[in-house]
């Protein structure tokens, strides 16, 4: 199968265009992929996911050093609580004392925790050195690898504080190899469809308006990890985060309008999720309490939480809903959550989310079929409501 190349562009000079290859079987080819973007005859410093089946790390490494590359590896982390400045500073040290020089890549090879981490040491070491993002979890293919945003979290007596610490460091190259989606859990996998349906949510203004509805019915063929579907599925959602974040590389923009898109638009769902996804006990309904949410499942919860609060506004007519309830019923994701805190202790959180701008309360709810918009100043009833909606 030829890879689809999806151009990643930007309004802005600052970032360089860059490709993301989708395909299956791609990682057998890393090396001369890579070499025809940054050229052979250098280092390459691997990191990558500690979970990830082994013959994937073997697949990359070995393909990069007979084309080439002399490899160096070491693991990434798995979990938030590990993405963390102390693990950045490990990755650093072990990539200085390879030598690793300026125009030597990093290659991350792994889920979102691990390319955010990688990004962040390859944006830092020596003042920024090139990244090459190998996406293995549907999540990371969709949304973290692309756009080049790249940071740890901060641990504060306020708890977890997401992505504080980061830098926009757009990866020279993408490689999105299907086949290791194969190996994903069914949890992991179904938590990657949440970013899919978000996207499906706001996609009309970004040239797909049928996003929804084809994911609809072509569900069973993704659940059944069909490779074909699965690269359709990738390449037309990393279409649509491209062709937000070109307007809005750096998340400046307040409003979409003629004359853009704001990339807070991909933060649907986002700031409800972040205020409840790292609290101890909250789970799905049918799911025992004692396994901490997935991103993609509190991003799940989230994006219902957001109908509903457009729903309170007047803003979201009750067939938006209806479909995004549909979409993440059918893929598996939950709608509903037990032990959450009151509505109004997460309504509180929700105001610490680090896109809160000057203490108003921002967010974003589907108006119609895949369109959505900014609310700049929320009320609070609203928060009130999106979180009342998802309560078991
Ligand atoms: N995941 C949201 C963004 O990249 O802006």
């Amino acid at each position: 199968m030829i890879p689809r190349a999806i151009p990643i562009t930007a309004n802005d000079p600052a970032f360089p265009p860059y490709e993301v290859l989708v395909g299956s079987g791609l990682l057998s080819d890393l090396g001369p992929t890579l070499a025809n973007t940054l050229g052979a005859d250098r280092r390459a410093f691997l990191i990558y996911d500690r979970d990830l089946p082994q013959e994937h790390v073997a697949e990359a490494s070995r393909s990069l050093a007979h084309h080439g590359y002399a490899v160096s590896s070491a693991f990434g982390v798995a979990t938030e609580t590990e993405k963390t400045l102390d693990s950045a500073e490990r990755l650093l040290e072990e990539v200085a004392i390879t030598r690793h020089e300026r125009r030597d890549p990093i290659v991350a090879l792994g889920g979102g925790i691990v390319g955010d981490l990688a990004g962040f040491v390859a944006a830092t070491y020596r003042r920024g050195v090139p990244v090459v993002q190998c996406p293995t979890t549907l999540l990371a293919m969709v949304d973290a690898s692309v756009g080049g945003k790249t940071g740890v979290n901060l641990a504060t007596e306020r708890g977890l504080l997401k992505n504080f610490v980061g830098a926009f460091h757009q990866p020279a190259l993408v490689v999105a190899d299907v086949k290791t989606l194969a190996t994903l859990s069914d949890r992991q996998f179904c938590a990657g469809l949440a970013e899919c349906v978000k996207h499906a949510l706001l996609s009309a203004d970004c040239g797909d308006a049928d996003l929804l509805a084809w994911m609809a019915s072509t569900m069973p063929r993704f659940l059944a990890r069909e490779s074909e579907a699965l690269t359709d599925l990738v390449a037309r959602n990393v279409a649509v985060k491209a062709r937000v974040v070109r307007d809005d590389p750096r998340e400046e923009r307040a409003t979409s309008d003629g004359s853009g898109l704001s990339r807070m638009l991909l933060n649907l769902g986002h700031t409800f999720a972040h205020a409840f996804e790292t609290l101890p006990g909250v789970a799905p309904l049918d799911r025992a309490s004692d396994t901490p949410l997935l991103h993609g499942e509190a991003v799940a919860l989230g994006l219902v939480a957001a109908c509903a609060a457009g729903e309170h506004l007047g803003m979201t007519d009750p067939e938006t809903t209806r479909l995004a309830l549909a979409a993440l019923t059918a893929a598996g994701l939950p709608t509903r959550a037990i032990n959450l805190p009151p509505s109004e202790d997460l309504a509180a959180r929700m105001m610490h989310d680090k896109k809160v701008a000057q203490g108003k309360l921002r967010l974003i709810v589907p108006t119609g079929p895949g369109r959505c918009t900014i609310i700049p100043d929320a009320p609070h009833e609203a928060a009130i409501a999106g979180l009342d909606a998802i309560r078991a």
